[in-house]
């Protein structure tokens, strides 16, 4: 037997006119109970006489955000979305759907089928549908071109981006804004249609726009999306619909609309992507903390060390309306840190992604200092020194002086120990790390990192300057590289291994960016710069016992100058910004293998893929083991976010899932008796594998 639907549209008629409120917090998601209600309400309205029309509207913070994410993959059930979509268009009667908050998806999609549509103007309206690995699948894109064209269709359906109210009512989205009260005003709407006995007007009947359209369009656009979409399917499958809709009639083309959207809907990227969606807000959640616990307001910052990171930690203040002191005691340094900055925005003004007010308005809110006393009043004071601990503690004990108290004292660290960085404060509670990605002001990922002493009130207040900041934040706990770092050794000690084996490095880097790596390790390390590994490891190099496998060609090449892309060569050659394969660097690898005795052979791309992938898996577990990670899906948006692992792939650790822990351990073990104790399969893989079992299972 199967539950009973219950509705979640509540009904009622107000001045002749029937008011449908969706009532489904906290996003009113079109579960089946608002299909089958807004169903109902629509029967309820069409069948009195005394309702001359009816408006659709949102409860609570939003008009209806989109299909019940949660129902995905599930088998659907009864009402589906066409039929609300199509009792809206056989309503007798004018139908205004009435909008506030985001309506997304399968809620603009509604919208879409009404008659008419009003919106306040913090209303946004869009289909986000793409960044869930799937399209618009109930008619969203046959309605919209014919409504603004298929070329500003194509923008906000392959985009996935809403569009403010503003913006809607400009396209001809929209063709209301409500200035007071929403309800009010589409009421009024709906009075005055009904008034002027205004023809009911459905876009399925509007051709105008989408007749004669030029094929040439779709050429066009898929060229234009070539490199940003690659890999994916959603967005492809976006533009077939909307070419669809510009060549079939509507019926048809809302036929094959839905043939596209299952076939999205059937494919292993809308699990990864849905996996990501909810793992990104799972993120945000930190389980033992007290429930009374609140985050402290961060109304003003500070940022230590006007280098490019501490420049881009600025920027994301100012960013977000901070008023923020940049400190540096060089005043060469800060004079050019300031001058990053500025240069920076005036990019973005130029190639049109910031208005020249808001980088004004972001300018006049951070301001220069060299002097530590200036800063002791701000909620937060990021430091972003050099990467050395001594430098760090010097730094922290000055801090501590002069912070007031309350303050939260935090490090950009990427690598040391947070809690000998808190020992030298007399407040190590308010100490915490804050590991922000390069180019700061541009990736999303915040990476926080609590020490042993760290108070619940400074987590919650990092884990909330995150959201202020626009960012994703995951909580890591202290050792050696935290969560992503860590994990990154693996990862680049097997890439340089598997040079000596016979790679070069543009056939590792091609392999991992099929894969679907934003950039392969040689690429990503040339822009990075080599010299900064190459300090570390000299550092370090008294610490690496002397049987241990070492691949000294990144050193060779940093010995010849050779620091990457600033330099014009490092694992390539540069021409301009190109990367072009080098025969020096060919050299020195097969020099190398020849020193260490290896036979160079041929390797294939799986096994690239394997032997860079799954070091990411195997210290994945263990971090999940030792508890430096709460759960595995904030390793994968770890990585999602900041070290461009593929969307589409859900994270190392849920890729891993999809493969299956029992292969991914077999293909391990294989590598630990080749390559020995690197391989150490991570007790937590073994343990779940061997039981059959995923990361979250009990
Ligand atoms: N289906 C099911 N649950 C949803 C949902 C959806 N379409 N949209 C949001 N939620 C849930 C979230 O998982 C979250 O649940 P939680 O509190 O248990 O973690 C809660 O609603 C609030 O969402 P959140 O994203 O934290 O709130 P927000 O105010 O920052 O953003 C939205 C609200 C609607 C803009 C955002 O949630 C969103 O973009 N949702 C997806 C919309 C979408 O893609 N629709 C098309 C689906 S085809």
């Amino acid at each position: 037997m199967t539950d009973p639907v219950v509705p979640s549209v509540a009904y009622a008629v107000r001045d002749g006119i029937a008011v449908l409120t969706v009532e489904n917090p906290p996003v009113n998601a079109l579960s089946q109970g608002v299909r089958a209600g807004l169903i109902a309400g629509l029967d309820q309205a069409d069948a009195d006489p005394a309702v001359s029309a009816a408006v659709i509207i949102g409860g609570g913070r939003t008009f209806i955000a989109g299909a019940d994410i949660r129902e995905f993959g599930k088998p659907p059930l009864q009402p589906y979305l066409p039929d609300v979509l199509k009792r809206i268009e056989a309503m007798q009667k004018p139908v205004v759907a009435a909008l506030h908050g985001t309506a997304l998806g399968g809620g603009f999609e509604v919208a879409l089928t009404c008659h008419w549509r009003v919106a306040v103007e913090t209303a946004q309206v869009g289909l986000p549908e793409v960044k869930l690995g799937v399209i618009p699948g109930s008619g969203g894109t046959q309605r919209l071109p014919r409504l603004i064209g298929p070329k500003l269709a194509l923008d906000m359906i392959v985009s996935g981006n809403p569009a403010p109210a503003k913006r809607a009512l400009e396209l001809g989205v929209i063709d209301q804004i409500v200035a007071g009260d929403l309800l009010d005003g589409a009421l009024a709407f709906a009075r005055t249609v009904v008034a002027e006995k205004r023809p009911l007007r459905l876009v399925r009947d509007m051709d105008e726009k989408i007749t004669g359209t030029d094929p040439a369009v779709f050429e066009e656009y898929r060229k234009s999306i070539a490199r940003k979409a690659k890999g994916f399917l959603a967005p492809w499958r976006c533009i077939d619909a909307v070419e669809a809709a510009t060549k079939l009639p509507i019926d048809e083309g809302l036929l094959k609309e839905r043939e596209f959207f299952f076939e999205c809907m059937g494919s292993p990227q809308r699990k990864a992507q849905i996996h990501a969606f909810f793992a990104e807000r799972e993120a945000a959640k930190i389980p033992g903390l007290p429930d009374d616990v609140k985050p402290k307001k961060i109304a003003s910052a500070a940022v230590l060390g006007a280098g490019t990171m501490g420049g881009g930690i600025a920027m994301n203040f100012a960013n977000a309306g901070i008023p923020v002191k940049l400190l540096d005691v060089s005043q060469e340094a800060l004079s050019r840190g300031l001058g990053v900055i500025e240069k920076n925005y005036a990019t973005s003004v130029a190639r049109g992604s910031m208005k020249q007010e808001a980088m004004d308005r972001a300018m006049k809110l951070i301001t220069g200092t060299q002097h530590f006393e200036d800063i002791g009043d701000a909620d937060i004071v990021v430091e972003a020194v050099f990467e050395e601990m001594g430098v760090k503690k010097e730094v922290f004990a000055k801090l501590d002086k002069v912070m007031k108290p309350g303050a939260v004292l935090a490090t950009n660290t990427s690598t040391l120990d947070i809690d000998e960085i808190a020992a030298s404060t007399k407040r190590p509670q308010d100490v915490i790390g804050t590991h922000f990605f390069s180019p700061a002001n541009v990736m999303k990922l915040l990476e926080n990192v609590r020490g042993a002493k760290s108070s619940p009130e400074t987590i919650a207040t990092v884990m909330a300057m995150g959201k202020q900041l626009k960012k994703v934040s995951v909580l890591a706990g202290n050792c050696d590289g935290f969560i992503g770092n860590r994990m990154l050794h693996g990862y680049l000690r097997e890439a340089n291994f598997l040079l000596e084996e016979g790679a070069l490095p543009q056939q590792v880097d091609r392999a991992l960016e099929e894969f679907g790596l934003a950039m392969g390790p040689f690429r990503m390390g040339d822009l990075a710069g080599l010299d900064v590994g190459w300090r570390i490891r000299k550092g370090k190099a008294h610490l690496r016992p002397r049987d241990e496998r070492y691949s000294p060609v990144a050193d060779r090449l940093c010995e010849l100058g050779r620091f990457g892309q600033k330099t014009g060569a490092g694992f390539y050659r540069y021409e301009g910004r190109d990367a072009l394969p080098d025969p020096v660097t060919e050299e020195i690898i097969l020099a190398s293998a020849k020193e260490q005795g290896i036979e160079r052979r041929a390797i294939s791309d799986e096994e690239i893929v394997q032997r860079c992938m799954y070091p990411l898996v195997n210290e994945g577990a263990k971090i999940l083991e030792e508890g430096i990670a709460i759960r595995a899906s904030d390793i994968d948006i770890t990585y999602l976010f900041g070290y461009g692992f593929p969307v589409y792939r859900g994270g190392p650790m849920f890729w891993a899932e999809q493969i299956g822990l029992d292969k991914v351990l077999a293909t391990i073990r294989g590598f630990h008796k080749i390559h020995g104790k690197f391989w150490e399969p991570a007790p937590l893989l073994v343990q779940r594998a061997e039981a059959g079992k995923g990361w979250n299972d009990r």
